[in-house]
């Protein structure tokens, strides 16, 4: 019957290293538990949690803050950003052990986190430890800024959401020069440009980096082997946010991006094996992310379905998707052993989801606290998970 004869198979659990759950202070926008529940019903086991939240995650105690919040709301394995801002390059190194990422936000977004002044972008790219994940939304002529800033000082950085021509072209040749760099790409500027706004609308279009034309959008396809990750910057806003006089920008991508992702393997415009190492090799090397044992999605590949208007575990209550044909589904994911989801239903409860940082934090509030310095701090983090560290040939 049509069961045996669909093509089901077994996929590691993805890992999305860019999410925003808005919490804590915008959980009418989403939650852990809700954002968690949509990254499960994706096919995604492992989040990692922007900082731009109210408060944002800027020092120690909304750190600790942000840590509580996960620890109860989340429903799969996450990790979790700190915020630079423009005078916290002296504190925030002590939580780079614990933390996912730092996040440098170098253009206008939805943030109060935008850093205008290049002596901090220096100051914060030379204190984060070296081995410790550095991420940039770093847009246009920032992107070529911040690459030549951090190869001045040989510090690796993962560039977030490449969207145009430009930035592509830089970054590719950044690379060919040896310069650590690292970079995703979203669903939205893969499979959405310009000729999109006028089906989706124009307010409801608004996200960052906007979406560009369709010759930027052929040149992130033209350059899929410099792409080391796909991630959503699953940014969502209400509908009536959304459709306001100042729409704020983004898109929800949890629920969406495995099903996209799929049908372009379907097309024949990616492989299976570009699939996997962009979406789950490279992230884990890139961000130190552990294994999560027994931890598997079951798609099916055959499936045909057209994205509806609405999914149904993120609070967005839309995509810029809607109405798209795609091929291939997620039919169960097993987390940790437990089946997290099956059939449409997310099965685990809020809680359930771990801090996969404090797998390989060995070190106790105590041994931390006797070490004292940023220095040594940073000397004990480099000998942790060491055949994890981004390799760049
Ligand atoms: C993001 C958000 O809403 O938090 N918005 C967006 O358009 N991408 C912020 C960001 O990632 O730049
Ligand atoms: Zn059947
Ligand atoms: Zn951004
Ligand atoms: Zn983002």
């Amino acid at each position: 019957d049509c069961m045996t004869s669909r093509q089901m198979i077994k996929l590691p659990g993805f890992i999305d290293v860019h999410v925003h759950l808005r919490e804590p202070g915008a959980t009418h926008k989403e939650d852990f538990a809700s954002g968690t529940a949509a990254a499960l019903a994706g096919g995604i086991t492992l989040v990692c949690a922007m900082p731009n939240t109210n408060p944002a995650i800027v020092n120690q105690q909304n750190f600790s803050l942000f840590k509580e919040c996960a620890k109860n709301g989340a429903r799969c394995d996450y990790a979790l950003f700190v915020g630079a801002s423009s005078d916290n390059y002296h504190q925030i190194c002590e939580l780079a052990p614990e933390a996912a990422a730092l996040k440098m936000y170098l253009n206008e977004t939805f943030t109060t986190l935008k850093l205008n002044d290049m002596t901090v972008w220096e100051k914060h790219l030379s204190n984060w430890p070296k081995h410790a994940p550095l991420c940039v939304h770093a847009e246009k002529q920032a992107t070529a800024a911040i690459i030549l800033l951090a190869n001045l000082i040989d510090r690796p950085i993962h560039v977030c959401h490449v969207a145009r021509k430009e930035e592509i072209q830089i970054i590719k040749t950044a690379k060919e020069r040896g310069m650590k760099i690292t970079c995703e790409v979203c669903p939205h500027h893969l499979f959405l440009s310009t000729k999109d706004l006028s089906r989706i609308g124009y307010g409801r279009g608004e996200v960052r980096p906007i979406l560009c034309s369709p010759e930027d959008q052929q040149a992130l396809w033209d350059n899929m082997d410099i792409i080391d990750c796909f991630a959503t910057d699953h940014a969502p806003h209400t509908i009536e946010e959304k459709d306001s006089e100042k729409p704020p920008p983004g898109f929800p991508g949890l629920e969406t991006i495995l099903p996209l992702l799929l049908t372009a393997v379907n097309d024949g415009r990616l492989t299976m094996d570009d699939l996997i190492n962009k979406f789950y090799k490279n992230p884990r090397k890139i961000f130190s992310l552990p294994e999560q044992h027994n931890t598997y999605v079951e798609v099916d590949m055959d499936e045909e379905w057209i994205i509806p208007n609405v999914l149904t575990h993120s609070k967005a209550k839309w995509t810029p998707f809607a109405g798209m044909k795609v091929k291939g589904c997620v039919s169960r994911v097993v987390l940790r052993g437990e089946v997290a989801f099956v059939d449409g239903e997310v099965l685990v409860e809020p809680g359930f989801g771990q801090n996969v940082r404090q797998w390989r934090t060995r070190m106790t509030d105590e041994e931390r606290l006797s070490l004292g310095s940023c220095e040594k701090i940073n000397a004990s983090f480099e000998h942790l998970d060491e055949e994890l560290q981004v390799k760049i040939p």
